[in-house]
């Protein structure tokens, strides 16, 4: 891991009642000072109720998608002005779960991210191949086509967030070779730098099927500066053992 501060993120996608806001209480509980940021991304019903429960502790609370419109006639949606207004500090963009099930494209995807920026949150602009396009060997032109289309403009280290997510290794328990993360990693890095004059310390997370048990190995890798986590964010026990990997 290099010198930039890692972040850890959860996303808990369509997880969570009320009840499960005691897995906040437990995290800050035990972890009062972690190493790494840490956000978690609820539903964003529970948003304004995460933020209560984490105040005072080292939990940050984002959404996990935003209309790229700041308000208007969007029945079901919600504003990244909203989830500023609910507490939150920023927001996941791009997930293949919203690319796949919502047809967003890059286009879509970047307009969210600048809608995020404009509201003050964070962006955690998400990439990531399909299977098929792995084996196809397109993995880093999917992955670099996907950034450049996303980036929002005026993107900063300090307001956006990239998270490689091989939308294979979501959820599935498999996780690529480290040589491929870093393969991966070491090509957005270029990216970003060459992009942006401070992209050599923008955050890069790792997304899919990150546990306590392999996140050491994941984190340790130059260009990997934390990770963005789905089912083993849920418990505070899964996510502390994760947060300690960093
Ligand atoms: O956004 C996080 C996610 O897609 C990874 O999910 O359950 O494989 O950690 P999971």
């Amino acid at each position: 891991m290099s010198l930039i501060r890692p972040l850890v993120a959860g996303n808990w996608k369509m997880n969570g009642l009320r009840a499960a806001l005691t897995e906040v209480e437990a995290l800050t509980a035990a972890h009062p000072a972690p190493a790494c940021d840490v956000l978690l991304c609820p539903p964003a019903t529970l948003i304004g109720a995460m933020v209560a429960a984490a105040a005072g502790g080292p939990v940050s609370v984002g959404g996990q998608d935003c209309h790229a419109a700041q308000s208007g006639a969007h029945t079901g949606d919600t504003s990244a002005e909203m989830i500023a207004d609910a507490g939150g500090t920023a927001v996941i963009v791009g997930h293949s779960e919203r690319r796949a099930d919502h047809g967003e494209d890059d286009a879509t995807v970047k307009a969210k991210a600048e809608a995020a920026l404009r509201a003050n949150l964070v962006a955690v602009v998400c990439v990531g191949e399909t299977e098929a396009e792995r084996d196809a060997g397109r993995t880093l032109d999917v992955v670099l086509g996907q950034l450049a289309g996303s980036m929002p403009q005026g993107a900063t280290a300090a307001n956006t967030v990239i998270a490689y997510e091989p939308v294979w290794a979501i959820g599935t328990g498999r996780v690529p070779e480290i040589a491929d993360i870093t393969e991966v990693h070491d090509a957005l890095r270029k990216a970003v730098s060459d992009r942006l004059g401070d992209g050599a310390s923008m955050r890069l997370l790792y997304g899919g099927s990150v546990k306590p048990s392999n996140a050491a190995e994941i984190f340790a890798v130059e260009n990997v500066n934390g990770g963005l986590v789905g089912g083993a964010s849920l418990k505070a026990a899964d996510f502390g053992g994760i947060i300690a990997a960093a």
